[in-house]
């Protein structure tokens, strides 16, 4: 690496994007472990059983098997700092996983090499595509009977309407599968040596007909053809406008392909983006720090009840025992401990730059879509909040402690477990989720941490949105004349509620100058 790179363009910072099963976790350990990441955590000694608590802090977590937290991970290869963000396999944490995203500058998009683009894939392609984050796509499995390479390819094209390059290409797929050509560097990497590579002349070179049958070594060749006739090069500008994505054949499984997948993310991805705020966009070389909170996470360490905010750093530098300027409420806050995370530990993080992602322990001050700042009244959009797709009323075992509750529940809204709706009515606080789990993690969480027991109710209403107008006396207009299904968010904006689709349609219909939005950015 050049010795004069900056901070800023040593980072990179991106996610793993996948269907459930396709191989994320596999792959996020393989990246781990090259980036000596793993070995780090594992260095320090003693602490092992608390990591171990912490990483399954929840028993929901522990009970289903699956991760309902995100976090981040830091590591080091080839002269690179990665950040990479983790999201939650869980399709009822999506909204988690949609405000990662923000965060992140590129994804590597991983496709189990028998099934190709599945449901959640796409879904999650769509929320990429909205931000223009260029996408390296990892097709794994190829340890396995596979479909043809070809189709593959072609499904994401039409399927995800991005044009594709495959960068290397399998010799032989199952059980003849022998490892992967280079289509640049005209090398092999067989399946049984991945960190070495062989220089050959090109796909006819000899050397390449010992590796596997001779029937898969003449279709590699045959296909070779078609890809170099098609001639089809990879294009960095195209890639990283979201319009072209470099294709990659391995298998996380067998740590096979894992080095291609990150030599192309230290070569071709972006470093932290400039970063659109509200008026004006944030250069990641500024020399003010700035950031984001796209998360909050609670009880990280069941010893302390802290709460966590993950800060996307966007520029500047940000040091331990720097104070920064809370924008929306214009206080200072101290940045006393600000911490990196490695695997499963952390670390006090003693300086952080554009492309980080810092947890900042707080209790309670951090939102998510906070901006910190070095002092300018800097706002950053885009970390969106999705319109629920279930609502509930709460009914609590002790009413005594609606107060308690009313305090807890707007501690969840602040992390995004749950958005809270109060109707305008006077009526109960109704509570809102996209997934059904986060209820059952809301219930865990008020009897654990605030020792509230509750139940849940069906209210009468199914659906919600925000609604926002340029006239604003026909919104006031419209709010009134539908108050008893006017709630306000937690930022008092207001949310018209209806007890179906079909009923929130012929409202809105009736008035056409009301915007309905289904997705609303932080305040
Ligand atoms: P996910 O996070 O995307 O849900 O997938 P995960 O990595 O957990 O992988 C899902 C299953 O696929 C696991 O098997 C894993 O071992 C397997 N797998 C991942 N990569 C490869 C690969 O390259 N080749 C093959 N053949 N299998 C792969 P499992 O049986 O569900 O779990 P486990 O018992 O192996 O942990």
């Amino acid at each position: 690496m050049d010795a004069s790179t900056g901070p800023v363009d040593r980072r990179r910072t991106f996610a793993i994007i996948s269907h459930p099963d396709a191989g994320k976790t596999t792959l996020t350990e393989k990246l781990l472990l090259m980036g000596g990441a793993i070995q780090l955590a594992g260095e320090v000694k003693g602490k092992r059983d608390r990591r171990q608590t912490r990483s399954d802090w929840m028993g929901i977590e522990r009970e289903r098997g699956i991760s309902v937290v995100t976090s981040v991970m830091t590591f080091e290869y080839g002269g690179r700092i990665f950040n990479l963000l983790d999201t939650p396999g869980h399709e009822d944490f999506s909204e988690d996983t949609y405000r990662t995203l923000t965060a992140v500058d590129s994804a590597v998009m991983v496709i189990d090499a028998a099934k190709g683009i599945e449901d959640r894939t796409r879904k999650l392609f769509e929320v990429c595509r909205l931000r223009d984050i260029p996408i390296v796509t990892f097709v794994n499995k190829l340890d396995r009977e596979t479909r043809d390479p070809f189709d593959l390819l072609d499904e994401i094209e039409k399927v995800l309407a991005l044009d594709t390059v495959p960068m290397t290409w399998p010799i032989g797929r199952g059980r003849d599968f022998a490892g992967t050509y280079d289509i640049i560097a005209r090398t092999v990497r067989r399946i049984d040596t991945d960190d070495a590579v062989i220089p050959v002349s090109g796909p006819n070179d000899p050397q390449i007909d010992g590796l596997t049958t001779p029937e898969a070594v003449a279709s590699f060749r045959e296909e070779m053809e078609l890809i170099e006739g098609a001639g089809n090069g990879f294009d960095t500008d195209s890639f990283r406008q979201g319009h072209l994505t470099p294709v990659y054949f391995g298998s996380a499984l067998r740590n096979f392909g894992v080095h291609d997948l990150i030599d192309a993310l230290a070569a071709f991805a972006p470093s932290p983006r400039p970063q659109q705020a509200e008026g004006r966009v944030v250069e990641p070389t500024e020399e003010k720090m700035s950031g984001f909170v796209f998360k909050i996470q609670a009880n990280m360490d069941p010893n302390h009840r802290d709460r966590i905010a993950f800060l996307r750093v966007c520029s500047g530098k940000l040091q331990r025992g720097m104070k920064a300027k809370l924008v929306r409420t214009g206080k200072p806050i101290p940045l006393s401990s600000p911490q990196f995370f490695f695997a499963q530990d952390r670390l006090l993080a003693d300086e952080a730059f554009a492309g980080d992602v810092v947890g900042i322990p707080n209790h309670g001050t951090l939102r998510i879509g906070d901006t910190l700042t070095e002092g300018e009244n800097l706002v950053f959009r885009g970390v969106p909040s999705f319109a629920p797709e279930i609502l509930r009323r709460i009914r609590l075992q002790d009413p005594m402690k609606a107060k308690k509750l009313k305090e807890a529940l707007q501690q969840m809204a602040e992390e995004g477990v749950v958005q809270v709706f109060l109707p305008q009515d006077g009526s109960p606080a109704i509570i809102g989720v996209v997934g059904a789990l986060q209820l059952d993690v809301l219930k865990e969480r008020m009897q654990v941490e605030y020792g509230l027991p509750i139940d849940f109710e069906p209210s009468r209403f199914t659906v919600c949105r925000w609604v926002t107008g340029t006239d604003k006396d026909a919104l006031n207009m419209f709010v009134e004349r539908h108050r008893s299904s006017m709630a306000s968010d937690l930022d008092g904006a207001p949310v018209f509620m209806a007890p179906s689709a079909f009923e929130l349609r012929y409202e809105l219909d009736r008035a056409p100058t009301i915007t309905a939005s289904e997705i609303k950015d932080y305040q």
